[in-house]
């Protein structure tokens, strides 16, 4: 397997853009905030939420940092106009964390602001380890003034569960995810049954101090186990929402709206949509495999 998805990643970069666009455009809205939009509807129409990601991660510069904030505040503007029941999904190191923590902070402090003002929420992506403590620091910075911004924890990390116990302290909106990240043995479990574990111990730690919880996974086996859960806990639907990638397992999506669960998609979309799709596959070769199973499957 891992020389396929080697060989995946070594062909994927050579092949031309509007090849990879193929394969890609599964998992991406599009280019344009309109592909976004349209998307969202679609979902929408299917009593599904959404919430809309601008593609772009790690920038370089203030003012890369500013045009990305500027392009998340057109995306709230959308969902507004548009009527959507969308909410958005931001990274730390797109608003400039690598650049200067106090002007990301700012950065999205001032999307929080504007969303507060639209009645929208905010989720804070959780990126790769070295940006865990930062993210967190610029959460709670935040949430000391704004009630709509929630985080997103790796239950991959063995940290997680002392985060959570803490975060629990001041009532915090999260995603609970796996963890897509590449990271060390020391810090991360690495064996697919620890992950699990380690995400339902965590998941049933933060339903039990009333904590509402994105229940983000495409994992069968977790979904089922979050049903006995949220049944077992007499868990109230306004709780809790369960949350998948686009493009992604979509039969098991339809089961669970079917099962009447709220259900949030996220769709990323935006010009640098091939940067971000070659970039993912090289840190995560295994994600090739999805891809390509995709092509040939229909999940
Ligand atoms: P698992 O990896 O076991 O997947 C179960 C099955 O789902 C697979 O067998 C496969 O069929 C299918 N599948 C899963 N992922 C797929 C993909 N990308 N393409 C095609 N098929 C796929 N991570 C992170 O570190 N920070 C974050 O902020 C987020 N945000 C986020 C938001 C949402 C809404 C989701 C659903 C996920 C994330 N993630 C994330 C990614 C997450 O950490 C994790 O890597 C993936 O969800 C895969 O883990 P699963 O729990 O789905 O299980």
């Amino acid at each position: 397997m891992k020389l396929l998805n080697d060989l995946i990643v070594k062909f994927v970069k050579i092949l031309p853009e509007s090849i990879v666009y193929i394969f890609a455009k599964k998992y991406v809205a599009g280019k344009k905030l309109s592909n976004a939009v349209e998307v969202a509807k679609k979902l929408n129409e299917k009593k599904i939420m959404a919430t809309i990601d601008v593609l772009g991660e790690s920038v370089d510069s203030e003012e890369e940092a500013l045009k990305a904030k500027e392009e998340i505040l057109e995306v709230l503007q959308a969902i507004e106009k548009n009527k959507l029941d969308a909410n958005i999904s931001i990274k730390p190191t797109q608003l400039g964390l690598t650049v200067n923590k106090d002007f990301c902070y700012e950065n999205i402090k001032a999307i929080v602001q504007r969303a507060k003002e639209l009645n929208n929420f905010v989720r804070i992506d959780m990126e790769d380890s070295p940006y865990t403590d930062l993210t967190f620091e610029i959460l709670k910075k935040i949430k000391a003034e704004y009630d709509n911004v929630g985080v997103v924890v790796q239950a991959y990390l063995r940290r997680t569960f002392t985060d959570v116990e803490n975060l629990n302290k001041a009532r915090t909106n999260y995603r609970l995810c796996k963890g897509i990240y590449i990271e060390p043995e020391k810090i991360a479990y690495k064996d697919r049954e620890e992950v699990r574990e380690n995400y339902l111990k965590i998941l049933t730690k933060m339903l039990d101090e009333g904590n509402y919880v994105g229940i983000a996974t495409h994992d069968k086996y977790l979904v089922e186990k979050a049903y006995e859960l949220l049944k077992e806990k007499n868990i109230d639907k306004s709780k809790f929402e369960f949350q998948m990638l686009y493009g992604v397992t979509e039969k098991l999506r339809n089961k669970i709206v079917g099962d009447g669960y709220k259900l949030r998609v996220y769709i990323p979309f935006g010009e640098k949509w091939y940067a971000c799709s070659v970039r993912r596959l090289q840190e995560n070769p295994n994600m090739a495999w999805y891809i390509t199973k995709s092509i040939f499957t229909r999940s």
